[in-house]
C-alpha cells in the first residue's frame, strides 16, 4: 500500500469527514465526566460513537473499557492504539458552553479528547479497510488517573499478540499541534508513601513530658529532603515531595501521632527500589532519636513509561511526513510525571507521544484546562497514519 499518498491532507480529510462527530463525542464525554473504573456512560456514548463500523467490539474489559478490533484485508501486523477515558475529581472553571455538568468532577487532563481522537481514528482506518494489512485494536481504557486501569487491562490479555502501541496524550506549554516523543523513558514511576510519626501526648505547656509528634514530624520532613540531595547521584532524575502532613486537635495540645504523605518520582529501578529503605530509615532515625518512632506504608504503583527506540522514531517520522518538519520535537528529557500506558509497554514495543495544545494553554489537572478542539482531527490523524506506517511493508 503506497503509505505516502495516504498520508495527504489525512487531517483535513478526517476534518471534513469526521470532525463533526469527533468534536460532538468530546463536548458529549465533557459534559459527563466518570471517574476511576466507573466510566459506563463515557463507554456506551464511544459504542454509539462505533456503530456501524466493521469492528468485532468487546465491552466489559477492566470493567468498563472497551477492546475494538478491525481485520484488514490483507495480512500484517497487529496494532493497538489506547486512549483513556476517565476524569478528575476537580471543579470545573473553564466556562465552556459545554462545561462539566458534574460538580466536582472534570475531564482536567483531556483524556476526553484522547477518547473521541480515537473514535475518529477508527473510522478513518475502517473506511480503508480493504487496503489495510493486519489488524489494529482500538483500546479505550478507564482509570487511568491513579486505578491502574492500563494494568489490569493487560492483565485481561488487552495487550497479547499486538506487535506495536501508541497512545497520545494533548500536552499544554508545548506549541499548538507539535507532536513529541523520544526514545527510552518520557514519563517516570509514581510511587506514593505514608509515615505514621508516634510520639507521647501531653499539655502544651509541658513538652519535656511529652515526645511531640509535630516537632518529630518537621523534622522528618526536614530530612528526608536530604534523600534526594544527598543520597542520589546528582545525574540521575529523581523527585520526593511530601505533600501531606496532619496531626494536633487544638493549639495548647501536644498530640501523639502525625501523618506525613507524599510521592518519590523514578527513572532508574534500582534506584526506585531502594528509596522505601532510606525513607524509613531517616524516619525511624530522627523519630527515635526524639523519644518516638515512626512506621512507614511504601507502594509502588505505576512503573517507568518507557519508549521502544524504534516504535518512538516511527512516530517522528510518521509526524514529519503526516505534517511538517516544524510540528516535530524529538524531547529532550522525560516528564516527571506518570502514566499508566507504561504497562502496556512493558509487553508490547510502543511510544507514549504528546501532542501541544498550546504554550499558552492552562496546565493538565487544572480547573481551567481547555483546549482548541482543531487538535482532534489532527490527533485521529496520527494514530491513523501511524497504523498505515506500522502496516506498509516499505515501513
Ligand atoms: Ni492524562
Amino acid at each position: 500500500m503506497d503509505t505516502t499518498g495516504r498520508l495527504d491532507n489525512l487531517q483535513s480529510k478526517i476534518e471534513e469527514s469526521y470532525g463533526g462527530k469527533i468534536s460532538a463525542l468530546r463536548r458529549d464525554i465533557h459534559r459527563e465526566p466518570e471517574l476511576g473504573f466507573d466510566t459506563k456512560k463515557t463507554a456506551e456514548k464511544v459504542l454509539v460513537a462505533l456503530e456501524g463500523l466493521p469492528l468485532e467490539i468487546e465491552v466489559g474489559v477492566a470493567e468498563n473499557g472497551i477492546v475494538a478490533t478491525l481485520r484488514g484485508g490483507n495480512d500484517g501486523p497487529a496494532v493497538g492504539l489506547r486512549a483513556d477515558m476517565d476524569a478528575l475529581p476537580i471543579t470545573e472553571e473553564t466556562g465552556l458552553p459545554f462545561a462539566s455538568e458534574v460538580e466536582g468532577k472534570m475531564h482536567a487532563c483531556g483524556h476526553d479528547g484522547h477518547t473521541s481522537m480515537l473514535v475518529g481514528a477508527a473510522h478513518a482506518l475502517c473506511g480503508m479497510r480493504d487496503e489495510l494489512n493486519g489488524t489494529v485494536r482500538f483500546i479505550f481504557q478507564p482509570a487511568e488517573e491513579g486505578g491502574g486501569g492500563g494494568r489490569v487491562m493487560v492483565e485481561e490479555g488487552v495487550a497479547e499478540g499486538l506487535d506495536s502501541i501508541f497512545a497520545l496524550h494533548l500536552w499544554p506549554g508545548l506549541p499548538f499541534g507539535t507532536v513529541a516523543t523520544k526514545a527510552g523513558p518520557i514519563m517516570a514511576a509514581a510511587d506514593a508513601f505514608e509515615m505514621e510519626i508516634e510520639g507521647t501526648g501531653g499539655h502544651g505547656a509541658m513538652p519535656h513530658l511529652s515526645a511531640d509528634a509535630v516537632v518529630i514530624a518537621a523534622h522528618v520532613v526536614t530530612v528526608l529532603q536530604t534523600v534526594v540531595s544527598r543520597e542520589v547521584d546528582p545525574v540521575e532524575p529523581a523527585v520526593l515531595t511530601v505533600g501531606e502532613i496532619g496531626a494536633g486537635t487544638a493549639f495548647n495540645i501536644i498530640p501523639e501521632k502525625a501523618r506525613l504523605g507524599g510521592t518519590v518520582r523514578t527513572l532508574n529501578e534500582d534506584l526506585r527500589r531502594g528509596m522505601p529503605g532510606r525513607i524509613e530509615g531517616l524516619g525511624q532515625g530522627v523519630a527515635r532519636g526524639m523519644r518516638g518512632d515512626a512506621t512507614l506504608d511504601y507502594r509502588f504503583s505505576y512503573p517507568v513509561t518507557r519508549n521502544d527506540a524504534g516504535a518512538a522514531a516511527r512516530a517522528l517520522e510518521t509526524a514529519t511526513a503526516l505534517f511538517d518538519e516544524e510540528s516535530v520535537l524529538e524531547l529532550p528529557n522525560p516528564s516527571m510525571g506518570a502514566e499508566d500506558f507504561a504497562y502496556f509497554l512493558e509487553r508490547v514495543p510502543g511510544a507514549f507521544v504528546w501532542l501541544g495544545v498550546g504554550e499558552d494553554a492552562s496546565g493538565l489537572h487544572t480547573p481551567q484546562f481547555a483546549f482548541d478542539e482543531k487538535i482532534l482531527a489532527r490527533g485521529s490523524a496520527l494514530l491513523t497514519a501511524l497504523v498505515l506506517k506500522a502496516n506498509s511493508p516499505a515501513g
